[in-house]
């Protein structure tokens, strides 16, 4: 949540951060603002509203200077207006500061900086921060012990002491021209190197098309970034020698080329982007996966006789679908977690319990702290995550990347699909391991190789979606229904409806229906049955056939070539037949179209839906 950016160099960097708030602009949305310092001077613009807004502003009130800190906001204390957006200014002035993140204790340390006589002029937490480091620099001043980056260093560490809660911090002090610092805690944070010139961000983005050499800030480290040097110093540990690694992203990749909207582009990659989770991953000898980074002895994995999943969102949906496969064709006993409850939470959990933390953006603040739980009482944790470089991709034991691209639309799609491809690889993996023969090996690679070309044949159904969408675009209510393998795709359906365009919805399990919601049907109220062929089939179709009973209107998604629907269903999307356990990743597109038609159609902002934000990185 909340994009930082940051530049000191020999370009002109006005651009440089309105161009890299654009890119960050997924990470929230609500106001944007810059601050460049130049002549020992802080020029600040800020505004509520979009980059573009701000893009406006700094056209007609252009800022000079080669150094400066961006953000873009996604409120957590204090409305959205332009006072509250960032940059903030501590002191009379003399500090200027980006933040991500929340810090818990603003509210005493804003009375005891209120009682030293500082005057606050926002209800952000973040203000506190400037204050407090415009108060440190006085005392330390007034102290006479150090001077120079010293004692500026000092200053952001007193103050960083104080703060309980996260951080991601880009901080200009005037007096200081010629050094940016940042810091971290909680809140990622990604140093670009250049040619005599460095960058920050909150992730790699923006530098993507700058520099492909990167330096990911841990926690409790603070930077200095001057033109031509990198200094990284840890709380604990004193200086440390920057891990420069290689960036694996182009500009092009987060373009959105000639899609009207990210979600769509996205939607559409699926069938490349499910392709690439399964690339290099079979091995047709012995018929079964493999995966390079899970750091664990084929005896320490035989040892594991339980499996934790955890996530948010739409990735617990996937880890649903993930608890499935592995207790089918592992038989390992398998949970998935809440990671917002599970961290904590204090189930019982074996010696033997392996965790995975499954997240698209690696930076999940619940996901992460429930690894953390995890990994603190011994268990292996190993990361299921798309963006590499992650908090939870390094933190983690080991991993399997997704190698989906950026997702940029902030309703979660392609890595959706991709997180489910790696979860059958890895139930095909665990199950070659234990119960699961040679020739069932087989079968499922074979079937796992034909999912991108019915991914691509059931992308067909985008004409019927919009159909549908503008039938019932209108509804105020809907209900997503499922069995088995089709109930997680119910809810990640439901969710992706009413995140784009504000329509409540309710996935639920086909025939747990009875049980309330099934009160909720009335002519006005569309069920979307997620009813491909399968072993309970006719039992789905009871189901349905009870939500007609009651005239509610139904939209099935089913198997092509299924007739029978076609007379019960008042519209029907079809799609390629494949096995069950293979059904979520040919039956949620269509649930993704629908979803992106009704929004587009509702007027909605679909890449930038309203309160949302593609990075969760407070609690
Ligand atoms: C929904 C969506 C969210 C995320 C959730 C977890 O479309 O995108 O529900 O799935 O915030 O995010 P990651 O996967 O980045 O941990």
């Amino acid at each position: 949540m909340c994009g930082i950016i940051g530049y000191i160099g020999h370009q002109q960097v006005q651009n440089i951060l309105i161009d890299g708030l654009h890119r960050l602009e997924y990470r929230g949305y609500d106001s944007a603002g810059i601050a460049v310092l130049e002549g020992g001077e802080i020029g600040l613009r800020k505004k509520a509203g979009r980059v573009q807004e701000l893009g406006q502003l700094v056209s007609e009130q252009p800022l000079q200077g080669s150094m400066g800190i961006g953000h873009t906001r996604w409120a957590t204390h204090g409305e959205v207006n332009d006072a509250n957006s960032h940059p903030h200014l501590g002191g009379d002035g003399e500090v200027c500061l980006v933040h991500n993140g929340v810090i818990e204790n603003y509210s005493k340390l804003r009375k005891a900086l209120q009682a030293k006589g500082y005057e606050f002029h926002t209800a952000t937490d973040s203000e506190v921060i400037a204050h407090l480091l415009a108060f440190e620099v006085k005392r330390l001043k007034e102290d006479g012990d150090s001077e120079g980056q010293a004692l500026y260093v000092n200053a952001i560490q007193s103050t960083l002491v104080q703060l309980k809660g996260t951080y991601g911090l880009a901080v200009l002090f005037e007096d200081c021209p010629d050094k940016l610092f940042v810091a971290r805690v909680g809140s990622p944070l990604v140093i670009g190197i250049g040619e005599n010139e460095h960058f920050v961000a909150s992730d790699a983005s923006p530098l993507a098309g700058h520099t492909d050499e990167v330096v990911y800030l841990s926690d409790n480290e603070i930077a200095i970034l001057s033109a031509g040097d990198l200094q990284i110093i840890h709380r604990d540990a004193g200086a440390v020698n920057p891990k420069i690694e290689v960036l694996d992203q182009q500009a092009a990749d987060s373009e959105l080329g000639d899609f009207p909207h990210y979600m769509l582009k996205e939607i559409f990659e699926q069938p490349q982007t499910i392709e690439n989770a399964m690339r290099g991953r079979f091995n047709d000898d012995e018929a079964t996966a493999v995966f390079g980074g899970l750091n664990l002895t084929a005896q320490q994995l035989r040892r594991i006789d339980r499996v934790v999943l955890t996530a948010c969102g739409t990735s617990w949906h996937a880890g649903l679908v993930g608890e499935y496969l592995l207790e089918e064709f592992a038989r390992i006993p398998t949970e998935v977690e809440y990671a917002s409850e599970l961290r904590y939470r204090n189930p019982p959990m074996s010696e033997n319990t392996m965790i995975f933390a499954i997240t698209q953006s690696g930076e999940t603040a619940d996901t992460l702290a429930a690894m953390r739980e995890c990994k603190r009482k011994g268990h292996p944790t190993l990361a299921i995550c798309n963006t590499v470089g992650s908090t939870i991709a390094r933190e983690a034991d080991g991993g399997i990347y997704l190698h989906a691209g950026p997702e940029i639309g902030v309703a979660s799609t392609k890595a959706f699909t991709s997180q489910v491809t790696v979860l059958t690889l890895l139930a095909l993996f665990f199950g070659r391991m234990r119960h699961l023969s040679y020739p069932a090996g087989s079968r499922i690679i074979s079937h796992l190789r034909e999912i991108p070309e019915l991914v691509e044949q059931a992308l067909k159904c985008n004409e019927m979606c919009k159909y549908v969408a503008d039938k019932y675009y209108n509804s105020n209510n809907f209900l997503y229904l499922g069995r088995l393998y089709n109930f997680p795709v119910a809810l990640e359906g439901a969710l992706k409806l009413k995140e784009i365009s504000y329509i409540h919805a309710e996935g639920y399990p086909a025939a747990e229906m009875k049980h309330g919601p099934i009160a909720l049907v009335d002519e006005q109220t569309p069920s979307v049955f997620v009813v491909p062929r399968c072993g309970i089939y006719p039992k789905v179709i009871s189901n349905l056939e009870e939500v007609k009973a009651r005239k509610g209107p139904v939209i099935a998604i089913a198997c092509q070539g299924d007739d029978k629907i076609a007379e019960l269903a008042d519209d029907v999307i079809f799609v390629p037949d494949v096995e069950e356990y293979l059904q979520p990743l040919i039956a949620s597109i269509p649930l993704q179209l629908l979803s992106y038609h009704i929004a587009v159609l509702r007027g909605c902002n679909v890449d930038r839906p309203r309160n949302l934000a593609k990075s969760v990185t407070v609690e």
